[in-house]
């Protein structure tokens, strides 16, 4: 198994495998890996001669530091469970410093107002640092593919976004949202929550499914309202938005089209614990 520390030495090892254009897969995470994260890993060795796995956890990302110093870390488990799917991934865990230098900050993006939707309003800078640190990592890793999950679908739209504006010569591949057995989306914050929370949340999936339902012959706007008011009405959940969009642009839904994709998202708070997630409505 090897684990890279260093971008020169990855950049040094992967060099005649860029050269001699080689299929390199690469998933981005931020560890604390989980069945969502290993499918993503598992379709990148399936469709790719090598694969390369960072674990990173981007400081510039976040816009609370509380939720920074908790965000979970095991690097040690992380590098077990992906040698026990394939023992060929190469790992590259860099420190703050290998990757930011001196200067620990994001670059501002435009993302065309994708940025601006959903989680750029409540969380600002958010995408900034997410642009920053994956095409960092993309300049790095110099990969064919990269995998990103639809569980952060408004981040695998900026990704998509950035690769074509800034003419990156990368697909970017999205992948479905693996679910705990209660419909919970799987998440390395689900660990912060209580045996009782994770059960509660189940209800995120549950109340998406019946938005789904509801927007058969129903308005987006309508479903909105009613959705927002069966989240309001549970004491343990704070509500941050619930919106059907448009799935390219991520713009709200103001009169449905047949040629258009939307999908409905969702962020909330329980136990301070801040889940997103989202579902295809057509
Ligand atoms: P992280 O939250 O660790 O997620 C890494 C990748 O796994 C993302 O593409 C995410 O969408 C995907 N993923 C997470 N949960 C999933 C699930 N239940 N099913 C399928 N895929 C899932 O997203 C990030 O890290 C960071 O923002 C990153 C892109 C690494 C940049 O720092």
């Amino acid at each position: 198994m090897l684990v890279f520390t260093k971008k020169s030495d990855l950049k040094a090892f992967l060099a005649p495998l860029v050269a001699k254009k080689t299929s390199i897969g690469f998933v981005p995470t931020m560890g604390a890996l989980h069945t969502g994260h290993l499918s993503l890993i598992n379709k990148s060795t399936i469709n790719n001669t090598k694969t390369v796995v960072s674990i990173f956890v981007n400081p510039t990302q976040f816009n609370n530091l509380k939720d920074l110093e908790k965000y979970p870390r095991n690097l040690e488990k992380d590098i077990e469970k992906i040698s026990e799917l394939n023992p060929e991934i190469i790992i590259y865990a860099p420190s703050v410093k290998d990757i930011y230098e001196n200067s620990t900050v994001s670059k501002k993006f435009n993302f065309e107002g994708i940025e601006n939707q959903m989680e750029g309003k409540h969380r600002p800078g958010h995408f900034d640092g997410v642009g920053t640190i994956v095409k960092k990592l993309f300049e790095i890793v110099s990969p064919t593919h990269a995998y990103f999950g639809e569980k952060d679908f408004q981040q695998l739209q900026i990704v998509k976004k950035m690769v074509a504006l800034h003419k990156i010569n990368i697909i970017v591949i999205g992948c479905p949202i693996l679910r705990e057995p209660n419909g919970l989306a799987m998440s390395s914050r689900n660990e912060q929550l209580s045996i009782q929370s994770r059960e509660k949340a189940s209800l995120l999936y549950k109340n998406l499914v019946l938005s789904k339902k509801l927007f058969e012959n129903k308005s987006a706007k309508e479903v909105e309202r009613k959705l927002i008011i069966l989240f309001e009405k549970e004491k343990d959940f704070t509500l941050e938005y619930f919106e059907i969009c448009e799935e390219e642009t991520l713009l709200p839904c103001k009169r449905k089209s047949k040629k258009k994709k939307y999908r409905a998202f969702i962020a909330l708070f329980i136990d301070n614990v801040r889940l997103i997630d989202n579902i295809s409505l057509n």
